[in-house]
C-alpha cells in the first residue's frame, strides 16, 4: 500500500547506557532498508543519549509515555515538548502495561493524545483485548471502546496504531493468521468509521520466527515489538522480514 511499513521497538522498562551503546554498536553495521521504517522507544533515561546516533542510523526515536499538561508542578512528569527537546518523533500511548499495573483510563490517553498532536508527536496508540475478553466474544466492542478516544480528533493529525492481544504481549504466544487479519480488518473499519486512514501495527511476541508470517496478514502495516527489540541482531532480522 501507499504506507510505509514500520517496524517499531519498545524497551519497557530495560536498557542501561552501556546496553544502549553495544545495540547502536551492533545495529550500525546495517545499512537501513529504504522500504522499511524503524523506530526505537528506549526508557526515558536513553532518549538524549541515544538521540544524535540513532537519527544518524535514520532510526526516529520515540518515548513510552507522556504527560499531559506542557510544563509545571507535576513531579515525575515529562511533557511532549521535553521529548520533542530528545529528538522524538513518536510516543506509545495507552499501552496496555499502563492501562492495567498504572490504571491508565481512555480519558487520559485522549489528553495525551491532544497533548502529543498539539507539539507535533506522533503517537502510537495501542489497544487490545484480554484473553477473558476474547473468550468472552467482546473483542471487537472493547477494540471500538478504546479507538474511541479519536472521535472528534483532528482527521490529518499523525498517527498509528499497535494492535496488541494483551494474551499475546510477552507470552511467546501469538494471535493466529486469522485472528490477526480478521481483527486488522474491523480495526481498520472502525479507523475508517471515525476518519482516520493510518497504519496499524501488530504487536505481542513477534520474534524473528514469526515476523515475516504476521506481517504478511493482510492490513498489518508493521510491528510494535517489545522483548525481541532489546538485542540489535533480533531486531534487525525483524526489519529484513518487512522489507
Ligand atoms: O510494546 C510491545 C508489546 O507489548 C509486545 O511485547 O514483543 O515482548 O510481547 P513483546
Amino acid at each position: 500500500g501507499s504506507k510505509r511499513c514500520l517496524i517499531a521497538g519498545n524497551w519497557k522498562m530495560n536498557g542501561l547506557l552501556q546496553e544502549a551503546r553495544d545495540f547502536i554498536a551492533a545495529f550500525g553495521s546495517n545499512p537501513a532498508p529504504e522500504s522499511v521504517e524503524i523506530a526505537l522507544m528506549p526508557p526515558f533515561t536513553l532518549l538524549h543519549p541515544m538521540s544524535a546516533q540513532l537519527a544518524e542510523m535514520q532510526i526516529e526515536l520515540g518515548a513510552q509515555n507522556v504527560y499531559y499538561e506542557d510544563k509545571g508542578a507535576f513531579t515525575g512528569s515529562i511533557c511532549p515538548l521535553m521529548l520533542r527537546d530528545a529528538g522524538c518523533h513518536y510516543v506509545i500511548l495507552g499501552h496496555s502495561e499502563r492501562r492495567s499495573i498504572i490504571g491508565e483510563s481512555n480519558a487520559q490517553i485522549r489528553s495525551k493524545l491532544n497533548a502529543s498532536w498539539l507539539h507535533g508527536l506522533e503517537p502510537i496508540l495501542c489497544i487490545g483485548e484480554t484473553l477473558e475478553q476474547r473468550e468472552r466474544g467482546i473483542t471487537n466492542m472493547v477494540l471500538a471502546e478504546q479507538l474511541a478516544v479519536l472521535k472528534g480528533a483532528p482527521k490529518n493529525a499523525p498517527l498509528t496504531i499497535a494492535y496488541e492481544p494483551v494474551w499475546a504481549i510477552g507470552t511467546g504466544v501469538t494471535a493466529t493468521k486469522e485472528q490477526v487479519t480478521e481483527t486488522h480488518a474491523f480495526v481498520h473499519e472502525e479507523l475508517t468509521r471515525l476518519g482516520h486512514d493510518c497504519r496499524v501495527l501488530y504487536g505481542g511476541s513477534v520474534n524473528p520466527g514469526n515476523a515475516e508470517e504476521l506481517l504478511s496478514c493482510p492490513g498489518v502495516e508493521g510491528a510494535l515489538v517489545g522483548g525481541a527489540s532489546l538485542k540489535a541482531d533480533s531486531f534487525m532480522q525483524i526489519v529484513k522480514a518487512a522489507i
